[in-house]
């Protein structure tokens, strides 16, 4: 057995490229170059000085591969994958199948550096003969499910995508040829023009949108695409046509992995390489036509009407255990089931045993270990991460801000709803406190209509929280495939929205104080204003935080919800600054709540220079500095510009805040998974009877919960 070098990784990530990167406009005129270099790629067992000469594409291997899920204590380690060997090429598409919970999506996110973190993985994996650990970013992988921006077309949807993403030196003619391109070659001209649709607008079908996922991927041409059940919810004509425009993408010198569900036959023909899993464990792997001989000689030969993928499928799941059973219970009643048939004669767990154990000593396994040899000797490439995206950071912005301000124009529930909210609870607030004028009993009013704008009005701006949920998804997926920075990314949601902000302080603005009649003068009305937007700004803002770390949107208001009941309980409006108990809530949270600077700037604006009736009849006038200093607590040293900015800088802050969480998600979290790799595999080290010797597990169709001291054939390079 080879001893590998553990390769212990979690942001493992595999590069896409290890060549000049091509000219997009090859694409569409190169067409006869690009069969030239496919008939190359397809010739299988080149030599590696061939190799060496025609290496465009991806050669990806991978060796004794192994997931666990780990468990500290003494509860059971569960083996996800188990010391899985196979190899990718270039020109030729994979289909990796197996029944649900077999390990496929676990196989691919392995192979991408995808990992979930709680897991931890050991092997090699080479890209093009090099042992391979990326960059944030840089792997092509369509994922089961769809996240796109629901209110966009297709066409947009592709269009943005292409400028975010393609070299910004592109004329906007040369992207639209390329968007153009990528819609007819995934067949998406009938729904061009079409809305991708949200959750109240129904939009373009299941089939039409798992090939816009397909088409965004391969917009920037990579070198290597993974995918995760295509066709899975698609009927078996838009599947066909799906597997179909994978295979073309392959052909064109492209390395094609994809896991893939039931296909119907005339899909199952279309995949050169099959690996079958089970549990886990290598069933298959090599060309997908000699499966059925592979099947043949094993002694569990295809009925000759029978799709062969539903046949193998039929094998290996386990569960078919329970419906043999089920069957048998009723048959018993009836006749005696047919002694020829092996299904009936023998457990799915047992014959997929014997599969297993029955490949491992083919000459297929044979093979795939000396093509993975030739394939890991590949040499003299430089494999360069690209990023997956070539255009410039400003590009990027320009792009993010329009296609943000798009999506915030037409989803109704994003701003729209919100506008119409606030004005007619300015309406109710103007009439509620209309003309509040100069008397005693106006100095309460003016504080809690002061106190409730800057306190419950902003509160409504938690209304665009689960739009924004479904903005940050996107950003989560895009991100992922390093389309964008995340600097670009903050600064564009905040200049889309700013035109809606502006909006609304304007208009609550505007009512509330004409109709309640505040202190009057334009520099009033303008601080008015800006003091509302900046608090509405900076409630955005820290919903946005929340976001970054509570992605439900459920629990996101919740939380936002119990963050501002705090910062307005502190405000100065229920209990009065100097009031508020020392220890805590007067240092430091008061002085981090915005709402105590916006309300002391609000009554700074409103009652400095104003004259009210005395409380008792003929006293003198009380004065608006005496009121706010003495009844209410409001230092009038300071001037209320200085309150406006102590809410400018917590709106900076926490907006640094989002930044700096998106960041360190990304950063931090490859640095602790490593950790905890490491710490997994002294701990897996520590056990006993952890051997090399391969043998044959009886798995059913998820791994049997037992420990790995307890199991056996761990081929891992763990110990
Ligand atoms: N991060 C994870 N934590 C715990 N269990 C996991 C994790 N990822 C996968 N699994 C388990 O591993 C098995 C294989 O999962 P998966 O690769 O998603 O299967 P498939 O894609 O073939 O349906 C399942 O039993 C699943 O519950
Ligand atoms: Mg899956």
């Amino acid at each position: 057995m080879l001893v590998l070098e553990p390769f212990i990784s979690s942001s493992c990530q595999l590069p896409v490229a290890n060549q000049p990167k091509p000219t997009h406009l090859n694409r569409i005129n190169a067409s006869g170059a690009m069969e030239i270099e496919v008939a190359n790629c397809s010739k299988r067992g080149a030599s590696t000085a061939d190799d060496r000469d025609m290496v465009r594409g991806v050669y990806l291997a991978w060796q004794d591969l192994t997931v666990v899920l780990p468990n500290f204590g003494n509860k059971p380690t569960k083996r996800l994958l188990q010391g899985l060997s196979g190899y990718a090429e270039p020109g030729r598409i994979m289909a990796i199948m197996g029944p649900s919970g077999s390990g496929k999506s676990t196989l691919l996110d392995s192979l991408a550096g995808r990992l979930a973190r709680n897991v931890v993985m050991t092997g090699n994996i080479l890209v093009n003969g090099k042992k391979k650990r990326l960059e944030y970013g840089g792997v092509t992988y369509v994922t089961q499910e769809d996240v796109m921006l629901g209110t966009l077309t297709v066409r947009e949807t592709l269009t943005y995508s292409a400028h975010l993403r393609l070299p910004s030196n592109l004329t906007g003619d040369e992207v639209k040829d390329i968007v153009e391109g990528t819609i007819m070659e995934m067949g998406l001209q009938e729904c061009g023009d079409t809305l991708i649709g949200t959750w109240h607008l129904r939009g373009i079908s299941g089939g039409e949108k798992k090939r816009l996922s397909i088409a965004l991927e391969i917009l920037t041409m990579p070198k290597m695409l993974f995918l995760d059940e295509p066709t899975s919810g698609l009927d078996s004509a838009s599947a066909f046509f799906v597997v179909q425009s994978l295979r073309n993408i392959a052909r064109d010198g492209r390395t094609v992995v994809s896991s893939i569900h039931q296909p119907s036959s005339e899909v199952f023909a279309l995949f050169d390489d099959l690996f079958l899993l089970s549990g886990g464990e290598t069933v298959y792997f090599g060309e997908a036509k000699m499966a059925v001989q592979f099947f043949a000689e094993a002694g569990f030969p295809c009925p000759s009407r029978r799709n062969p993928s539903d046949h193998f499928l039929r094998c290996i799941n386990s569960d078919f255990d329970t419906v043999t059973a089920t069957l048998k219970g009723s048959l018993r009643l009836r006749d005696k089931p047919s002694s020829s048939d092996p299904f009936t004669n023998m457990a799915t767990s047992q014959i997929k045993a014997a599969l297993v154990e029955k490949y491992r000593h083919s000459q297929y396994a044979k093979m795939a270990k000396a093509r993975i040899q030739e394939i890991s000797k590949i040499e003299g490439l430089e494999v360069e991460a690209i990023s997956g995206s070539e255009a410039t950071w400003l590009k990027q912005l320009i792009t993010l801000t329009k296609r943000s301000f798009l999506n915030m124009c037409r989803d109704a529930g994003y701003y729209w709803a919100r506008i119409v909210i606030y004005i007619l609870v300015s309406i109710c607030v103007g009439t509620v406190f209309y003309n509040v004028g100069y008397g005693n009993t106006a100095i309460l009013a003016r504080v809690a209509c002061g106190a409730f704008i800057t306190g419950f009005m902003t509160f409504m701006s938690i209304g665009g929280f689960p739009s924004f949920i479904e903005e940050m998804k996107v950003f989560n997926k895009e991100r992922l495939n390093g389309y964008y920075g995340v600097a670009a990314y903050t600064l564009s949601n905040f200049l889309s929205s700013f035109p809606f902000l502006v909006t609304i302080a304007l208009i609550t603005g505007t009512i509330t104080f004409y109709l309640v009649k505040f202190r009057s003068g334009f520099s009033h009305y303008a601080f008015f204003c800006l003091n509302i937007f900046f608090s509405i700004t900076v409630i955005e803002s820290l919903m946005m935080v929340v976001a970054s770390v509570v992605p439900n949107y459920l629990m996101g208001i919740v939380t936002g919800a119990g963050i501002m009941g705090i910062l307005m309980m502190t405000s100065g409006f229920f209990r009065l600054l100097p009031d508020l108990p020392k220890i805590f809530w007067r240092y430091p949270i008061s002085y981090i709540s915005f709402g105590s600077w916006a309300l002391q700037g609000a009554y700074k604006n409103d009652f400095i220079g104003l004259k009210f009736d005395p409380l008792l009849p003929g006293g003198p006038k009380l004065t608006g500095e005496q009121i706010i200093t003495q009844y209410f607590g409001v230092t009038v040293d300071r001037s209320k510009w200085w309150d406006l900015t102590a809410v400018v800088i917590i709106l900076v802050c926490y907006r640094l805040i989002f930044f700096l969480i998106l960041k360190t998600k990304e950063k931090a979290s490859p640095f602790f998974q490593e950790i905890y790799a490491k710490r997994t595999i002294e701990h897996l080290d520590k056990r006993p009877s952890f051997r090399k010797i391969p043998s044959l597990s009886s798995s059913k169709r998820h791994q049997p919960l037992h420990s790995l001291s307890s199991q056996e054939g761990l081929n891992s390079p763990l110990n």
